[in-house]
C-alpha cells in the first residue's frame, strides 16, 4: 500500500496537463485501477485482516482524490496565469503621437455646425448635388425667365439632342434641400442641410465648388425674431469669441420675404483674417422669412404655417475662424497645408468639451 501511495502521489505532482492527471485517475480509481482491484480483494481476507486493510484503502483512495483534484486546480490556474501573461495589454498607455492624415477644416467645420444646430434641435437632411430644374429653381419662386437664374452662374448637365426638357443643374445652393425636406417630413420642421454646392465664379473668396449650410424652421407662429436670435446665437457658439459683430443688411431673395444678410465684422490686416474687429465686412449668410410660394411648392400650407431660412458659406466662417485668407487652398490638396490646418481624427466637435480644441 505505501508503494502505491508513493507511486501515485509522485505520478500525480509531476502531471503535465489535465490528461495525463485523468489517465492516472484511472489507473488508481477508475473500476479496474490498482486500489480499485486492491479493494475487490478485501472480501477474500479474514474479518481481522479486513479490519486492518479496510480503512486503510479508503484513506488511499481519499488521499489519492484530493492530490488529483489539487493538481487539477494547480493546472488551471496555470494555465489562465499564463493566458493572462500572453494577452497583457497596458491601456493606460497613451495613443501613438505620430497621427497619419488629418481632419480637414471643411469636415471639422461641417461637424461643429451641425453640433450647434443639434443642440437647438435641428436635425440634418441631405439631397442630391445634381437637381433638377424645378427643385434648384422653380419651387424656391424662381421661374424660367428670373434674372436670379442668370446670376446664380449655373453649371448646366447635358442633354441629349433634341431632348427639350429643362437640362438638370449642378445645385447652386443649399435650398432645394428645404422642398425636399418639407415633401418628406411636412410640418413643423426644423432641419439643417449642409453640403456641397456649385457656381462658375473663382478668385480669392470663391471655388465653383463650395460648401453650403441651408437652415429652415417651419412653425405656426415663427418669426424673424427667431431668426435673428437662432443666428447670433449661432455665431457666437461657432466662433467661441465673447465678441463678434453682426450687419443684417436688408436684402432680396425670390425664395424668402422679407430677406436679409448677414455681415460679420473682420480684418485682412497683415493678409491674416481676423474675426470681430477691423473695419472690413464679410458676408457669411442670406436669410429670410420663407416665401409663401415655396412653402406651398414644398406642400406645406401657407396660410397656417410660416417659417425662416437661411444659408451659410461654410467656407467662408472657416476662413474666418481659422484665419486661413484664399479659399482656393482649401480644394489644393497640399499635405503641408492639410498638415498644418486639418484636425485630429479623433476630436469630435461638441458643445460640451470644445468645438476646436
Ligand atoms: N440660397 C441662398 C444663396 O445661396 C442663401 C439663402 C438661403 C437665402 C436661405 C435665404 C434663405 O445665396
Amino acid at each position: 500500500m505505501d508503494d502505491l501511495r508513493v507511486k501515485y502521489l509522485d505520478a500525480i505532482a509531476n502531471a503535465a496537463d489535465e490528461a495525463a492527471l485523468e489517465d492516472l485517475r484511472l489507473q488508481a480509481v477508475g473500476k479496474k485501477g490498482e486500489v480499485s482491484l486492491k479493494m475487490r480483494e478485501l472480501g477474500k481476507m479474514t474479518p481481522e485482516e479486513r479490519q486492518v486493510a479496510g480503512p486503510a484503502l479508503n484513506a488511499l483512495k481519499d488521499e489519492i482524490n484530493s492530490a488529483l483534484s489539487a493538481k487539477k486546480s494547480a493546472l488551471a490556474d496555470a494555465a489562465l496565469d499564463e493566458r493572462l501573461r500572453g494577452e497583457w495589454l497596458d491601456v493606460t498607455l497613451p495613443s501613438r503621437p505620430t497621427r497619419q492624415g488629418s481632419i480637414h477644416p471643411i469636415s471639422q467645420v461641417t461637424d461643429e455646425v451641425t453640433a450647434i444646430f443639434a443642440d437647438m434641435g435641428f436635425s440634418v437632411a441631405e439631397g442630391p448635388q445634381v437637381e433638377s430644374d424645378w427643385y434648384n429653381f422653380d419651387a424656391l419662386n424662381i421661374p424660367g425667365h428670373h434674372p436670379a437664374r442668370a446670376e446664380m452662374d449655373t453649371f448646366y448637365m447635358h442633354r441629349a439632342e433634341g431632348d427639350d426638357r429643362p437640362p438638370h443643374v449642378l445645385r447652386t445652393h443649399t435650398s432645394p434641400v428645404q422642398i425636399r425636406s418639407m415633401e418628406k417630413a411636412g410640418a413643423p420642421l426644423r432641419v439643417i442641410c449642409p453640403g456641397r454646392v456649385y457656381r462658375a465664379d473663382y478668385d480669392q473668396t470663391h471655388t465653383p465648388m463650395f460648401h453650403q449650410v441651408e437652415g429652415l424652421a417651419i412653425d405656426k407662429d415663427i418669426s424673424m425674431a427667431n431668426l435673428k436670435w437662432v443666428l447670433e446665437e449661432f455665431v457666437r457658439a461657432f466662433f467661441e469669441v465673447d465678441h463678434v459683430e453682426l450687419r443684417f443688411r436688408a436684402s432680396h431673395f425670390p425664395f424668402t420675404e422679407p430677406s436679409a444678410e448677414v455681415d460679420i465684422r473682420c480684418s485682412w490686416e497683415g493678409g491674416t483674417l481676423k474675426v470681430g474687429e477691423g473695419d472690413d465686412w464679410l458676408e457669411i449668410l442670406g436669410s429670410g422669412m420663407v416665401h409663401p410660394k415655396v412653402l406651398a411648392a414644398g406642400g406645406i400650407d401657407p396660410d397656417q404655417w410660416q417659417g425662416f431660412a437661411f444659408g451659410v458659406g461654410i467656407d467662408r466662417i472657416t476662413m474666418l475662424k481659422y484665419g486661413i485668407p484664399d479659399l482656393r487652398a482649401f480644394f489644393d490638396s497640399d499635405l503641408r497645408w492639410l498638415r498644418h490646418y486639418g484636425f485630429a481624427s479623433l476630436d469630435q466637435p461638441n458643445l460640451q468639451g470644445g468645438l476646436s480644441r
